[in-house]
């Protein structure tokens, strides 16, 4: 199962294994990351699910919607890197990634 490194708001980093097929959203919630609170439960309408992603694999990641940008926008800790992880398929393409959970609007 492909790798998923998540920083957590403190900044600690850990490492889980994700299924294949989940979102990046999906395998930091069903890992115990409280801080992710996913609100919509992944249909691109709440930006509660905001991460910024190492940008070493900004190529392999899907492009963003206009849902997903205007969504961003509304966040005031909005940065180059950031996605909503709900909108990126966690895929064996993507192992090792990296992605910390932004701060909370
Ligand atoms: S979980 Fe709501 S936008 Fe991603």
């Amino acid at each position: 199962m492909p790798k998923l490194i998540v920083v957590n708001r403190s900044g600690e980093e850990s490492t889980v294994e994700a299924a294949s097929g989940l979102t990046v959203m999906e395998a930091i919630r069903d890992n115990g990351f409280d801080e992710l609170l996913a609100l919509c439960g992944g249909c691109c309408s709440c930006a509660t699910c905001h991460v910024h992603v190492d940008p070493a694999f900004a190529d392999k990641l899907p492009g963003m919607s206009e849902d997903e940008d205007d969504l961003l926008d509304s966040s005031d800790h909005r940065s180059e890197t950031s996605r909503l992880s709900c909108q990126i398929p966690f895929t064996d393409d993507l192992d090792g990634l990296k992605v910390t959970i932004a701060q909370e609007d």
